[in-house]
């Protein structure tokens, strides 16, 4: 009796280890469609291939500045924010301008940054809600 029953416990390690192992090898069927344009069908087997060159970065940007599209405030932007890291981390950034104000707060009071005046603060919010937003 306890031999079967000591067996059927191991069966049953086996059993739950097997499925653990192949839900681990099992592709997640959305990373194939991350990143997408808003609003693209996923049901089109073209909208994965698509996305990867649709939500690239505008062109290569200036090359002195981190690669941040040229435009008003790039400059500015460039001083103000890569001094702590690239400037990869913000042309990856497609958030909301709301998004963008709650970022520069917790860039200033969670890591230090020291703000600029108050007409560059503007001049360099402009520039990342014009082209690193979501929104348009
Ligand atoms: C004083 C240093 C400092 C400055 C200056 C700074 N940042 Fe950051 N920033 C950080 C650190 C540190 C992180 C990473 C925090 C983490 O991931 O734990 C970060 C992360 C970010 C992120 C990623 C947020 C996320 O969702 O993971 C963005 C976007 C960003 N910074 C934008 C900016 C912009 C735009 C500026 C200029 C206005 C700026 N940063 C200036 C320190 C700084």
């Amino acid at each position: 009796m306890t031999i079967i029953t000591k067996c059927a416990a191991g069966l049953a390690v086996l059993v739950l280890g097997a499925g653990l192992a192949a839900a681990d090898a099992r592709p997640d069927p959305m990373s194939a469609l991350a990143g997408r344009p808003a609003g693209s069908d996923p049901l089109d087997p073209m909208t994965a291939i698509r996305a990867k060159a649709d939500t690239g970065d505008k062109g290569a940007g200036n090359e002195e500045l981190g690669g941040l599209p040229d435009g008003v405030g790039a400059e500015e932007t460039f001083y103000q924010c890569v001094a702590c890291h690239s400037a990869e981390i913000i042309k990856q950034q497609r958030v909301t301008d709301h998004r963008w104000n709650e970022l520069w707060t917790w860039m200033v009071e969670a890591q230090g940054m020291v703000e600029p005046d108050e007409e560059t603060k503007e001049i360099i919010l402009t520039y990342l809600k014009q082209n690193f937003s979501s929104e348009r």
